[in-house]
């Protein structure tokens, strides 16, 4: 599968409605696709461009630890990782230190919600934000949210956040799948959304190009921001993007 060193050619959220037609060119600039069992990386990987994942959207339970105690939740079909934390997210999860306990925070690709849910877990009083491209994304996590108690989840497409937000700390396992040139769009679009003081945490697989993100980040962002490689734990590096203080 491609990862974010791989081709450039993906459909970001802008492009979403164009996603069945995308998926039909991938097929005819790669017809090998169509014919054997590699087509599956692409089906596998679908829910990552669609709004609305095909099939029925049925809510089934799903019992996770999150923020240190178990938790009955709700999962879906056509979502990522939808039956339990991802390995990269157990990661982030693991590593990062404590979300700003006030302020605004972020979850840049929410899924079912594991990153957010535990940001508004373990800040209580800051208001976390919540934003993924796939309709059931964003209503499972509002749904887990309301399950959990929680009041300071809102979970929305990327339009639906005011731009003059401004966010104290973001956490993400970002779509790396989705191509170089639209996850350049999506970190650009919110990266320089930090709050002076604030810091990013970003989880990428080694193996998908982690390393050369960095660079990227290093080369694009602005002399108030600084990266850093913060941690490398099994497949996975954890990059942290700090915005200076004022
Ligand atoms: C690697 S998954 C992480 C999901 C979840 N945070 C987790 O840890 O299980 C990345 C998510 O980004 C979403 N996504 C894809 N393109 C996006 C975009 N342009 N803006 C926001 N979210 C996007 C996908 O739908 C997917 O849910």
């Amino acid at each position: 599968m491609a990862g974010y060193s791989g081709r450039s050619d993906g459909a970001g959220y802008s492009k979403i409605k164009n996603m069945r037609s995308s998926l039909a060119d991938r097929m005819v600039r790669f017809p090998m696709w169509a014919a054997g069992p590699l087509i599956w990386p692409v089906m596998e990987s679908a829910h990552y461009f669609s709004a609305s994942p095909a099939g029925p959207f049925t809510r089934k339970p799903l019992t996770v630890e999150l923020a240190g105690e178990t938790r009955n939740l709700q999962t879906s079909a056509g979502i990522f990782s939808p039956d339990g934390i991802d390995k990269g997210t157990a990661v982030l999860l693991a590593d990062v230190p404590a979300p700003a306990p006030q302020g605004n925070l972020l979850d840049i690709g929410c899924g079912w919600g594991p990153i957010a849910l535990t940001m508004a877990l373990r800040a209580p009083h800051a208001r976390v934000y919540a934003v993924d491209v796939n309709e059931r994304c964003i209503a499972l996590t509002n749904g887990n949210a309301a399950l959990l108690g929680l009041d300071n989840v809102t979970a929305s497409t990327p339009e639906a956040v005011d731009p003059d937000l401004r966010f104290d700390t973001i956490w993400s396992n970002p779509p790396i799948r989705i191509g170089k040139d639209e996850l350049h769009s999506l970190l650009l679009l919110w990266l320089p959304r930090l709050a002076p003081g604030g810091s990013a945490w970003l989880v990428v697989q080694k193996n998908l190009g982690s390393d050369s993100l960095q660079r990227w980040l290093v080369e694009v962002l602005d002399d108030s921001f600084t990266v850093s490689r913060e941690s490398t734990s099994k497949a996975f590096r954890i990059l942290r993007v700090r915005k200076a203080s004022r």
